[in-house]
């Protein structure tokens, strides 16, 4: 049949499956299933959304500007070289219609986020998939990965799904052995986690080829507003900006995510919350038999004997409204990532887990 026809390679593209939000016929959930920060947005956004309502006929503003300067006051960054996107997915699209295609590889790790090569598909460009060792990215393999042909290399720290983070050396090792231009993408989604890192930024600082993307989806609580951003060398930001719709970020969207970054309070507490839950949940999981490694983020991924028996405990999961991700998708069929939620939530997941355990033995 004649009919028009996609790029080559979009119809290879597997459909992103996200997190569930809902069971039929089960009440009370408690959704688990995307990262999401459990306290919600900051008040300070819902204010800041509610103030914008009434200047929804006007045009965004294109620049992004006070968005901008608030992101370069509070980590200490130069304005020109910060760019906003629909959530860091779009910087992700962006980086990948602009530095790869066909032809072009684009490396990314075993485990590494889906959307590295769904991306990297759109545009045409082969994707170089290397292992992880035990599930932290392993820079001598990326290294061994690279060829004449690689144009960027995409690296989650604290990776997702695994949680697991590589030490500052690493990265430097990572860019001192990739040739100069090729570029490294640090993503730091799950940066504001811990305290006191910079998620890569000095990093970008120094190499004419790195970039750092982030997001407000995770710690600020907006990610139904998608707001993210990137930093990156003068010249990599300019051609972003050549491909970014003028409008591609809502006058709600950059007021909510200006007031957000400003709610310092709302930051501190949310971190030190989730590191006491996620300690105590990874510790209780583990008493029962249920291990997971070091997590850097809002999230922890559960290991199983296997895939039936994590499937087995989403299920069950399910049933009691505890809504949990499936991981298959990114090589990990025996595992299931779980966002941690506030102290009665973890509490709740470990009895969930703890009596599927005892029913199905
Ligand atoms: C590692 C990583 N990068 C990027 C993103 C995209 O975040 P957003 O598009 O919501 O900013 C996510 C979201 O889950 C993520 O986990």
């Amino acid at each position: 049949m004649i009919q028009p026809k996609p790029q080559q390679g979009i119809l290879e593209i597997e459909l992103y499956v996200g997190g569930i939000s809902s069971v039929d016929g089960v009440q009370n959930v408690l959704k688990l299933s995307s990262n999401e920060n459990p306290n919600g947005p900051p008040l300070a956004a819902q204010k800041a959304v509610a103030r914008s309502a009434a200047t929804l006929h006007r045009y965004p503003d294109s620049d992004h500007i006070g968005l901008r300067n608030a992101l370069a006051d509070l980590h200490g960054l130069k304005v020109s070289q910060l760019i906003c996107g629909c959530g860091s997915d779009e910087l992700i699209s962006f980086l990948c219609q602009s530095f790869s295609g066909p032809g072009i590889e684009v490396i990314h790790t075993s485990h590494g986020f889906l959307m590295y090569k769904i991306y990297a598909m759109a545009a045409g460009a082969t994707i170089v998939e290397v292992p992880e060792r035990n599930r932290y990215v392993d820079v001598d393999e990326i290294l061994a990965g690279i060829t004449p042909r690689t144009g960027i290399i995409f690296v989650a720290n604290p990776g997702n799904p695994t949680g697991t983070l590589i030490p500052d050396e690493d990265v430097a090792r990572l860019i001192a052995g990739t040739p100069k231009d090729v570029l490294v993408v640090l993503d730091g989604a799950y940066a504001d986690y811990i305290e006191g890192w910079d998620g890569g930024a000095s990093f970008v600082s120094q190499h004419e080829n790195v970039v750092m993307l982030r997001t407000l989806s995770k710690m600020y609580g907006l990610g139904g507003l998608r707001v993210g951003w990137g930093y990156g060398p003068q010249h990599v930001i300019d051609v972003l900006n050549r491909v970014r719709g003028p409008f591609n970020l809502s006058t709600t969207a950059l007021a909510a995510g200006e007031a957000a970054v400003g709610d310092h309070a709302f930051v501190c507490a949310h971190r030190i919350e989730n590191q006491t839950c996620r300690n105590w949940l990874r510790e209780a999981l583990a008493d029962i038999g249920v291990h997971s490694d070091p997590s850097g983020a809002n999230f922890i991924l559960a290991r199983f004997m296997d895939r039936l028996q994590a499937e087995n405990c989403d299920i069950y999961l399910q049933t009691q409204g505890v809504l949990v991700r499936r991981v298959g998708s990114y090589g990990l069929p025996n595992a299931l990532r779980i966002t941690v939620p506030d102290m009665k939530g973890c509490v709740r997941v470990v009895s969930g887990i703890r009596e599927f355990l005892e029913y199905s033995t």
